[in-house]
């Protein structure tokens, strides 16, 4: 009777295997099919489509991975396709702190409507319009409860509404501990190397947990049943995870950690190390923009945790559950709707040069980004210098507009930062500036999307020279701006955008000479070479858009829950007595199981 039940469960094992493959195949076949519509040319033909899904079947064959993104051409209709396909239906649920849309009281107590400088929000928003899901934030605007229904919620975009934005309320104190605090002053300068100390305060942590467990009971609240999938974002819930997991047993939580993961010996010491790495392995899959970061992930749960890392399966096996650790590159929609919207580069040169007083002879390099230390903006700055000293015909060549967004400005390292920029811009202008020439314009004020767009239409160069970066969403759009296919960019090598990105200028921001030589490269680099550089990164940033990062995710989740729905098929036979994780893969108890066998 035993090696009945053992048998019937090997044969349940591989037919489902079979008919995973299959399921995998007939799919990719129809994504290339429509894919090969759009783009290819006939030559192509059948043949690449099939020896592709062979390819897919391959490497399901070997580690058990899914579709190859890459074969499909992603937009909203391939997202809406999975979710009625792959996940029929599932409740998308994204959580973040920072909302997509804050309502704030002008002046004349006016209610106006503010879409925050955040990329973060700028991916996610055209993904959760695409699943017309709901979307939990922190309510930070001034006239955000005006708006609100009697459940805390708004639909959203007001032009258009597709998804419903559920807020939540955060008193003074808790704002304080676990944004300003454990996240702003803790976590965040943990992770990014830039040189700034962390600072770890128990009160901190209590708000942290305190607002985590707040979030966690509106995810319950907004959850139509027991098998939501939950897309958790950011360091400001590395708690939320297991939170959820404990009242949702069989919710698939995705979270994507947007900045780096410091190594394992820098990440050692967070006074709470363990209690992050132990909220976060709440998660069924847990992302990040760069395998690198992925990797220095598992290295500090191998370090920390007693758990087993399968590197091969890239995913973690810890308390009876098994979490999949991937490297997903955010991205930004293509194409831009917000494109639609504007002038012509012309125009825009025209009208953004008048604006900010730029000289006619003078090339516009431009920087924008919330006003933060881990941006490089000094060392812009200092670049720029570098170029004057060295190549002393480039001054009034060349005005750098400084946009930075204020952010995080109560905190004192950020304080600092605000008044050094203003003291260098100064000193550049008193140093080099004459008549109405100024080298430099610093502009520390929100700006909407579209203008930011006007501004990366207006450029002859953006700077992107972050000292570190989980991806840098500035970059992508402004490649996404250029339509014109002119425009130079220049990249920190620290930046997860640069693994992608190649024909940008790599830079080290800390080198400033080698800043200054790319600064003059660029500046004389001929509309050729430009157009050159800019196609290669526009099918770059095409083919590797929002809808491809979300849809990789949603891909693996859809496994996870096959496998889930396999396992629990499987626990009806008679099995060997293992423990079992929740709905997610169970990857090594299954390999147990062929052992015992
Ligand atoms: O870069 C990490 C990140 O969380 C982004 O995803 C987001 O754009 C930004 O930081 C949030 O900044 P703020 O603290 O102003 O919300």
């Amino acid at each position: 009777m035993a090696q009945y039940g053992v048998d019937l469960l090997w044969v349940l094992i591989l037919a489902s295997l079979g008919l995973s493959a299959f399921a995998i195949f007939i799919s990719v076949s129809r994504h290339r099919r429509q894919h090969s519509k759009v783009v290819n040319s006939p030559s192509f033909g059948d043949d690449v489509a099939s020896e592709a899904a062979r390819k897919v079947l391959r490497e399901v064959e070997k580690n058990g991975q899914s579709v190859d993104a890459a074969l499909v051409t992603w937009s909203p209709e391939t997202l809406r396709k999975i979710l009625a396909e792959d996940l029929p239906d599932a409740q998308v649920i994204v959580v973040s702190n920072r909302e997509p849309y804050i309502h704030n009281e002008d002046k004349n107590g006016d209610v106006e409507l503010v879409v925050p400088a955040s990329g973060l929000v700028s991916a996610l928003e055209p993904i959760t319009r695409a699943c017309a899901g709901t979307w939990i934030a922190y309510g930070g605007g001034s006239a955000d409860r005006q708006v609100v229904d009697g459940d805390d919620r708004v639909q959203v975009p007001p032009e258009n509404p597709s998804y419903a934005l559920r807020r939540v309320w955060l008193t003074e104190e808790e704002y304080q501990g676990y944004y300003l605090g454990f996240a702003n002053e803790g976590l965040w300068p943990l992770c990014h190397i830039a040189f700034t100390r962390p600072i770890f305060r128990e009160s901190d942590w209590e708000a942290y947990e305190a607002v985590n467990r707040k979030f966690a009971d509106t995810v319950v609240a907004e959850a139509r049943n027991e098998r939501p999938i939950v897309l958790v974002q950011d360091y400001h819930f590395a708690l939320l995870p297991r939170m959820i997991r404990e009242r949702l047993p069989e919710a698939i939580v995705i979270t994507f950690w947007h900045i780096p993961w410091p190594n394992s010996e820098v990440f050692s010491i967070c006074p709470w190390r363990e209690r992050i790495l132990d909220g976060l392995l709440g998660s069924s899959i847990i992302g990040f923009h760069t395998q690198f970061h992925a990797n220095n992930f598992t290295e500090s749960v191998d370090r920390f945790m007693e758990s087993r890392i399968e590197r091969a399966d890239a995913a973690v096996s810890y308390g009876g559950q098994t979490t999949l650790v991937h490297a997903y590159p955010i991205s930004i929609e293509w194409p831009v709707q917000l494109l639609k919207s504007l002038p012509p580069v012309e125009e825009c040169r025209a009208h953004i040069r008048e604006r900010f007083g730029i000289p006619a002879d003078a090339k516009l390099c431009v920087g924008v980004e919330r006003l933060d230390y881990t941006k490089g903006i000094l060392d812009r700055f200092h670049a720029l210098e570098e170029l004057f000293i060295r190549y002393p015909e480039m001054i009034g060549k060349a005005v750098f507009l400084q946009i930075a967004a204020p952010s995080r400005g109560t905190l004192p390292a950020y304080k600092h930062l605000h008044e050094e920029c203003q003291r260098l811009a100064e000193e550049l202008n008193e140093r080099y500036g004459s008549g109405s020439y100024r080298p430099v314009v610093l502009v520390a004020e929100h700006h909407s999307q579209k203008d930011v767009y006007k501004i990366y239409r207006a450029a002859d160069i953006c700077l992107v020279t972050s000292l570190h970066d989980g991806m840098n969403l500035v970059a992508k759009e402004f490649v996404a701006a250029r339509d014109d296919e002119e425009g130079v960019l220049l990249l920190s090598t620290f930046a997860g955008a640069s693994r992608e990105l190649l024909e940008a200028l790599i830079v080290n921001p800390y080198d400033a000479a080698m800043m200054s030589e790319a600064m003059r490269q660029a500046l004389i680099m001929g509309p050729d070479e430009q157009r050159e550089r800019m196609r290669r990164m526009r099918e770059i940033v095409r083919d590797n858009n929002v809808y491809r990062w979300a849809g990789s995710m949603l891909l693996d989740a859809a496994r996870l829950r096959k496998r889930g729905e396999l396992d629990r098929v499987t626990a009806l036979s008679e099995r060997p007595a293992i423990a079992n994780g929740d709905n997610v893969v169970s990857i090594f108890e299954r390999k147990q199981a062929a052992g015992y066998r």
